[in-house]
């Protein structure tokens, strides 16, 4: 559904993305993470139309987004980072313009906006004047927006962003059904939101690809490099330096006072030092409250990935 190979896009000097190749296919939830500044926006821009690549090319249901962009558009719902909605204008009257924008037939405008309207949940408020809704509303309505024309490609730029979390769960919901009958790219700053609703994920860093995988395969990674928790009487023992002794041991950080202390060791791909760890306890004589192998969750795979001084 989305092919983009070798995108590269400069602005006056500066690269924002440079050899962006990716696919998404037909039916995929694709999320789309990076941090400030990584390049998300200009991606989603593009496939939208927007702009053209410097180079590369990119297309959309075999269109090019620049030389076919006409066609490329009509399988696209595109919702921007910050929905430009006419603040003057009630809702129901602004989808009713925007279908007619999109070439949406005349007699089924009506029927087209009604269905939005009951697909994102802004039927409440069809009548108010846009510049009073809240964030959240507002934000319905861009997807509903998005949804007029009944594209087959959801491009959603941060659709949850400035949202609280009942109306954030309320999105990823809506999103997720969408998710059944289109394809969607996905940019988000929520990794729980990608762990549960996107069947890939693309991570993108300083406008590179840093990985592009299922969230169950990175989190396998970090996983197997993931750490063990220790909650312990250590008495008068420097009990990091004796954990650091321990082999597949990375790093140990302590915290906690001088009575309970709580240590995070970093162990090594693939090893499992809790035998050790009990071994070591045993033998100084440590009371141990916990022993835990810590779970990596995706905002482990996130920092690992994108952390400042990672090259
Ligand atoms: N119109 C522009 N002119 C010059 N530089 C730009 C322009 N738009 C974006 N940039 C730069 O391109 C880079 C990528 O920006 P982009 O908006 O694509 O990032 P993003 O991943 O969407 O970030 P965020 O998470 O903050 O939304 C940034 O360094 C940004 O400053
Ligand atoms: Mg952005």
């Amino acid at each position: 559904m989305i092919k983009v190979e070798n995108l590269t896009k400069r602005y006056a000097g500066h690269t924002a993305i440079q050899d962006l190749n990716f696919e998404v296919s037909q039916g995929e939830i694709m999320g789309f993470l990076g941090p400030n500044g990584a390049g998300k926006t200009t991606t989603m821009r593009i496939l939208a139309g927007f702009m053209p690549p410097t180079s590369g090319r990119a297309s959309i249901a075999g269109f090019d987004v620049f030389a076919q962009s006409l066609q490329a558009r009509s399988h696209i719902g595109y919702m921007p980072e910050n929905v430009p909605l006419y603040t003057d204008m009630r809702v129901t009257e602004y989808l009713n313009y925007r279908a007619a924008l999109k070439g949406v037939p005349h007699r089924r405008i009506s029927e087209r906006v009604g269905d939005v309207k009951e697909l994102c949940g802004v039927k409440e408020v069809e009548r108010k004047l846009i510049g009073t809704l809240s964030k959240g509303f507002r934000q319905r309505v861009g997807l509903a927006d998005a949804l007029l024309a009944e594209p087959d490609l959801l491009i959603l730029d941060e659709p949850t962003i400035g949202l609280d979390p009942n109306q954030i769960r309320q999105v990823r919901e809506l999103i997720k059904n969408l998710g059944r009958q289109h394809t969607i790219l996905l940019s988000t700053h929520i990794l729980p939101e990608v762990e549960m609703t996107c069947s890939r994920v693309v991570i993108v860093h300083k406008g590179r690809i840093e990985a592009c995988d299922t969230p169950e395969n990175l989190l396998g990674k970090v996983r197997q490099a993931g750490g063990v928790e220790l909650e312990a009487k250590v008495g008068t023992d420097n009990g990091e330096e004796q954990l650091k002794k321990i082999p597949g041991v990375r790093d140990v950080v302590a915290d906690g006072d001088a009575d309970w202390k709580r240590f995070s060791l970093r162990v090594e791909s693939g090893a499992d030092v809790r035998e050790e760890v009990f071994r070591l306890a045993v033998e100084r004589r440590w009371a141990v409250r916990e022993l835990t192998q810590r779970r990596g969750t995706l905002e482990d795979v996130f920092v690992e990935l994108t952390h400042p001084d990672h090259v």
